[in-house]
């Protein structure tokens, strides 16, 4: 089995009204889309450094993260990564794909087991002072990754951290426990490193915040924390040559694409990630970013939800069978669990289950798997299935690149910049005008006056 496969057959079901003739037509548009991505003509093509991005990264540079991830990882019990948006959500996506359901159970140990966890991501003071008293009996180091440079949430986690881990082990062992993540040459968090002599790596100017999961941004806080980040970028590059090289009906990125285009311009314009598997919940919010931030401007867009089932079948699954019918449904499918668990007989046969004697869990989830999307597909939800052969470091290096360069895709047939993100500056500008920000006193003013 490939390393992802991507399925629109039940997309054509009467209730979509898409079918496989609109996906024919759709084909040239895609298959140009595609090309602009390669070509570097189309709109923001100042960030497609993502592109070629796996199948360019030497052993070097992956031998300089692994040699820095194993100085942290010596140094400390609890290595914290700090960063907000495409700054974090890649790296948390993987780490709970690759990580055992239960890890946090194990005390973190310097060495041996040293646990990343993650910050600057809000600005609960709350999640902070928990995260502090969390800590304070362990060895602790940080990653700060910050392409600006100047962000608030990361940068006032960062002031916390940095403050605690100087009065611990004073400015020269701060210097040993410190890493930055940020730009060549801009930003505050490059000025304070270069002073600081903090060990740096760069995230490339033409890589994006939502694109650089497999930059330093992402690849260092995995290698901290174990996983095979060789093996990540290697899925990454399979899928970046299949993606450019594979015809359109063996292509899972213009596959995707298209039956989403379709669907969107169909009317269905909500589309939830589903996956039954609890570790990828958080791939769920890094597609999230991914599609949210690249598509949604010009009053167009996709708007991306997601779910875990069975669990949110008992939540969400009502509105998704009975609800508006703007919905369709991408679910992450894997053909192979890593672990195996069968159901016993039982004598007394009290709760009605000897039918499942015998089966695997496993089995269970994919009949569930099955029936939830006949149940849905009848119920008017078109359903794109992703399959998976199994969750491994591989298989998740290229989902993540399959799905960005279907985002790329996608954003172009839509007609806008996938690179760009202006609706983000709103927010920031009010929050800076209420905090009294030198430079922003009329604005503060005026919102003040509306609230
Ligand atoms: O995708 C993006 O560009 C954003 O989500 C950024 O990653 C996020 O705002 C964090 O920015 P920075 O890395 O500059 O702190």
């Amino acid at each position: 089995m490939k390393s992802v496969n991507v399925r629109i057959d039940k997309i054509f079901a009467p209730a979509s009204a898409v079918t496989a003739a609109d996906i024919d037509a759709l084909r040239p548009e895609i298959e140009q889309a595609n090309e602009l991505l390669h070509s570097g003509k189309g709109k923001g093509n100042d960030f497609l450094g993502w592109v070629n991005l796996p199948s360019s990264i030497t052993e070097a540079q992956l031998s300089e993260i692994q040699a820095a991830a194993e100085v942290l990882r010596g140094e400390a019990d609890i290595i914290i990564a700090i960063g907000i948006g495409g700054s974090y959500l890649g790296a948390k996506a993987v780490l709970e794909a690759l990580s055992g359901s239960f890890d946090s159970l194990t005390a973190p140990k310097k060495g041996v087991n040293p646990r990343v966890v993650f910050a600057g991501q809000n600005i609960s003071e709350d999640y902070t002072w928990e995260l502090m008293e969390a800590v304070k009996n362990y060895d602790i180091a940080t990653i700060v990754i910050s392409k600006s440079g100047t962000t608030t949430e990361p940068a006032i986690a960062f002031r916390i951290i940095r403050d605690q881990i100087e009065k611990r082990y004073g400015k020269e062992g701060a210097a040993r426990r410190i890493v930055a993540v940020t730009d060549e040459s801009k930003g505050a968090l490059r000025k304070l490193a270069d002073t600081e002599g903090y060990k740096t790596f760069v995230i490339p100017d033409n890589v994006g915040g939502r694109y650089s999961v497999l930059t330093p941004v992402g690849l260092l806080p995995l290698a901290v924390a174990g996983v095979d980040i060789r093996a990540l970028v290697a899925g990454a590059a399979e899928m970046e040559k299949l993606t450019a090289d594979a015809p359109f009906g063996e292509n899972p990125a213009m596959l995707y694409a298209a039956a989403r285009t379709a669907l969107y311009r169909a009317g269905k314009k909500v589309e939830i990630l589903a996956s039954y598997e609890p570790k990828l919940q958080n791939i769920g919010e890094w597609w999230k970013q991914l599609y949210g931030e690249s598509e949604g401007k010009e009053g167009k867009g996709i708007f991306p939800a997601s779910v875990t089932l069975t669990a949110d079948l008992h939540s969400m699954g009502q509105y998704i069978q009975e609800g508006e019918r703007t919905l369709f449904e991408t679910v992450i499918r894997i053909a192979e669990p890593a672990h195996t668990f069968k159901i016993e007989a039982d004598k007394e046969n009290l709760d009605g289950l000897n039918f499942l004697a015998g089966k695997h869990i496993g089995e269970v989830n994919k009949m569930a798997i099955l029936g939830t999307m006949l149940a849905h597909v009848d119920g008017g939800v078109p359903n794109i299935a992703v399959e998976l052969p199994k969750i491994d470091a591989h298989t998740i290096g290229a989902l993540l690149y399959m799905f960005e360069k279907a985002c790329g895709i996608s954003g172009y047939a839509l007609g806008v910049n996938p690179f760009d993100q202006p609706g983000v500056e709103a927010y920031k500008k009010n929050m800076f005008a209420l905090l009294g920000k030198p430079g922003y006193e009329k604005e503060g003013e005026a919102l003040r006056a509306r609230l």
